[in-house]
């Protein structure tokens, strides 16, 4: 079996999973990896474990390199399952000299496995562990993911073990940015983003200005799913800075479900008054789009528009999935109106709209309702709606002040 070795003693030890489609409602069609690494020093150190699925492969990588008995001392950066299910397991076997997490990530670990006497060593953020050659520091980074997740940096290899965050779900042979296909790890990367950390926006912001002013030096980021960033760190984090800015890319989505066609062509006439006003934009049809790629585009996306017609004094479910996830993840800083067809009640529109006041979304236009089907004259109606919404994205983009019309 071929090792992986990051800096000089210190190797991949995860596993790949080639099979997985779902995160918690968020499409994982590439699979993805549960990285763990090995550090050999005087103290043997395991960074992170794997799903239990899969510990197994992580143990047989580890044999690979030494025998699972001598290593001294396990790190647990997360406690989520995907990265800790496999520690009980682990920890039986090996019979560490110490687990070490942070203080949430303690109680974490309790509550999941009920382990009192498991050799707990708790660290806070600047708390340090020397390993031998190497001392390990370490970094609280709550809600990133949970409330117990940590960084942790290895000084003499300017080595960062960042845990989710800087990840993407992409099961791959390559294990470094520089070996995998650029276009495929941007929309991956994005992807991750978008559907696991866009909650957690003024987290990032918070610990990046924090990770800045330590002014660690970074050669590389081993993030615990997809790949090692090697050849360009900063790559990541440049990106990380913007998507917590709330950056967009000057495009608008026009995200819409049908019934019978009518809201698909009102969405095609929308998109038509976009385009006049020089706003690009790209169509998602929910029958055929998962929300989760929907979600992607819309991290960057300036404007969103969404058309959907009323089912039972509400939304298509469909639309209403897409809605309640994009407010979970609440994304800021964007213009938005929304349309639709009805038959003789007509409450999406107004349901679409509550749900983007919810969200603190600037809705530029109060919205177009159609009876049955457009005519011509509902239809160029849309147009002007399209082009209200790319003049209010043009102006918000331009610094100038858009506010609710609704
Ligand atoms: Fe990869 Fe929050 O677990």
């Amino acid at each position: 079996m071929k090792k992986t070795e990051l800096a000089k003693g210190i190797y991949w030890v995860g596993a790949i999973d080639w099979l997985t489609r779902d995160f918690h409602g968020y499409s994982t069609n590439r699979g993805t990896t549960y990285n763990a690494y090995l550090i050999i020093d005087e103290k043997i150190t395991l960074i992170d474990t794997v799903k239990e699925a899969y510990r197994s492969e992580m143990m047989h990588r580890i044999r690979n390199i030494i025998d699972p008995k001598k290593i001294d001392y396990i790190v647990v950066n997360h406690v989520e399952l995907d990265h800790s299910g496999g520690l009980p397991g682990v920890v039986a076997e090996v019979q560490p000299e110490k687990l070490i997490c942070s203080k949430m990530g303690h109680k974490a670990l309790l509550q999941h496995f009920h382990q009192e006497d498991w050799p707990f060593h708790v660290v806070g953020t600047g708390d340090e562990v020397s390993i031998g050659q190497r001392t390990l520091s370490f970094i609280e980074t709550r809600m990133l993911h949970w409330p117990d997740s940590m960084f942790c940096y290895v000084k003499e290899d300017a080595l960062l073990f960042s845990n989710d965050a800087f990840g993407e779900h992409w099961a791959t042979s390559e294990r470094f940015d520089d070996e995998v296909d650029p276009g495929i790890l941007t929309y991956e990367t994005t992807k991750y983003y978008a559907n696991i950390i866009t909650l957690y926006s003024p987290q990032v912001k918070k610990l990046l200005a924090q990770v800045e002013e330590m002014q660690l030096p970074i050669k590389m980021i081993a993030p615990d799913h997809g790949v090692i960033w090697r050849k360009d760190p900063a790559r990541i984090t440049r990106d990380y800075q913007r998507w917590c800015n709330y950056e967009t890319n000057g495009r608008a989505l026009v995200i819409y479900d049908t019934m019978w066609e009518s809201t698909q062509k009102m969405a095609k006439a929308v998109a038509e008054g976009l385009h006049a006003e020089g706003l690009e934009y790209t169509m998602f049809d929910l029958s055929v789009n998962h929300r989760s790629d929907v979600m992607t585009a819309a991290l960057e996306a300036s404007a969103l528009v969404f058309g959907c017609p009323t089912l039972n004094n509400g939304m298509l479910p469909r639309m209403a999935d897409y809605l309640y996830y994009m407010k979970g993840l609440r994304p800021a800083k964007k213009i938005v109106a929304c349309f639709g067809s009805y038959g003789w009640s007509g409450e999406a529109v107004k349901h679409m709209n509550e749900m983007l006041n919810d969200l603190k979304l600037t809705i530029c236009h109060p919205g177009v309702r159609v009876q049955y089907v457009p005519n011509h004259s509902h239809l160029r109606e849309c147009v002007e709606l399209g082009r209200t919404v790319a003049k209010s994205t043009q102006a918000f983009l331009a610094g100038e002040t858009v506010d609710s019309v609704v």
